[in-house]
């Protein structure tokens, strides 16, 4: 009303879901994330993981049963967590498993289902370190570690994986399986490295359902010897640059939420396609709460994805892709 004091200025673009849809700046698709799939070997029947909802532990016929349905649902892509059925302290461990699952997959999906794999050790040791050990069990040891990385990469490209994804945090690791793809002529395998990983205590979740947390009488403990200090974004930096340099073709920040920040830092001054990962116990802290009637879960999972998207991030791992539409919907107001 004219002559009035405070009038209507900033919030015309808020009065309204049309004005708000045609004003907001942050928008995705779903064809932008990407989801988990952990594949157990020798499993009978496909176990749910807790704190993860419609997550489940696959054996091979579910996991193409899941992605089936997760197809219909709008799913373009996702990255597989191969759970080997044995363990071993190495240098030698069972790719063939996971790379028979692959195969599984592209020969029943093809081109209609982009596949990352998620290439680490820690569900191969039997001490649950993503390297190997020294004779002491107390050091990770970079050389033999990213040997044994590159040969699973390379397996998994010979079961015609469309990308690898190194998660281990070694040095030189990028490099060395870039080298071993290309020499065998698999030069269009794309390379997205976890290169801005922390050590978090956020992963919990996914530990149990990869079978891969710290385990046994080795005197390694815990992961902070090889992922990023939380107090350390400089270090981020400098592994995303590296990994860059050394041929990654996709840098990753992981966790998400708690690591905004960074994402939004290193997408401005790496200029890289960028990943974050929503991981396990953020998603699943989201679904706990919702479960308390706390909070409305579908809309804040939207929000979360919101948050990703205007700090940078092009690709989003997500365990809830295959929940995009639902979430869509309950957040359009
Ligand atoms: C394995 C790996 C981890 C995750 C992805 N790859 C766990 C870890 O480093 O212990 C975490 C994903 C999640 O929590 O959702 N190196």
């Amino acid at each position: 009303m004219a002559g009035q004091k405070y009038g209507i200025t900033l919030r015309k673009s808020r009065l309204d879901a049309q004005t708000r849809a045609e004003a907001r700046e942050v928008r995705f698709t779903q064809s932008q994330l990407i989801q988990p799939y952990f594949a157990v070997a020798g499993l009978k029947a496909r176990e749910p993981v807790p704190g993860l909802t419609g997550v489940y532990r696959e054996t091979t016929d579910t996991l193409l049963g899941q992605i089936e349905s997760d197809l219909e649902n709008g799913v373009t892509q996702g990255i597989l967590f191969g759970v080997p059925s044995e363990k071993s302290p190495g240098p030698k461990f069972r790719f063939d498993q996971t790379a028979d699952q692959i195969r599984a997959v592209k020969r029943r999906f093809g081109e209609r289902f982009y596949l990352y794999v998620d290439v680490c050790l820690c569900s191969h040791t039997d001490h649950g370190h993503c390297g190997i050990l020294n004779e002491e069990g107390d050091h990770v040891v970079n050389e033999a570690s990213v040997e044994a990385l590159a040969q699973a990469a390379l397996e998994y490209a010979r079961a015609g994986v469309d990308a690898v994804a190194p998660s281990d945090m070694m040095d030189g690791r990028v490099a060395a399986i870039r080298e071993a793809l290309d020499r065998e002529g698999f030069d269009r395998v794309k390379l997205m490295s976890y290169s801005a990983k922390f050590h978090s205590r956020f992963y919990g979740p996914f530990r149990a359902a990869a079978d891969s947390a710290p385990k046994g009488s080795v005197k390694l403990k815990d992961r902070a010897t090889y992922q990023i200090d939380p107090g350390h974004p400089t270090d981020a930096y400098l592994s995303s640059k590296r990994d860059l340099e050394e041929g990654a073709d996709i840098l990753m920040v992981k966790p998400g939420l708690p690591y905004l920040d960074v994402l939004k830092d290193l997408s401005a001054r790496i200029p890289a396609k960028w990943a974050v990962y929503e991981v396990s116990g953020e998603f699943a802290a989201i679904e706990a709460l919702a479960a308390q009637g706390m909070i409305d879960g579908p809309r804040a999972h939207w929000e979360a994805w919101t948050a990703f998207f205007r700090a940078g991030a092009s690709l989003v791992l997500t365990y809830g892709a295959r929940h995009f539409k639902r979430y869509e919907k309950a957040s359009e107001s």
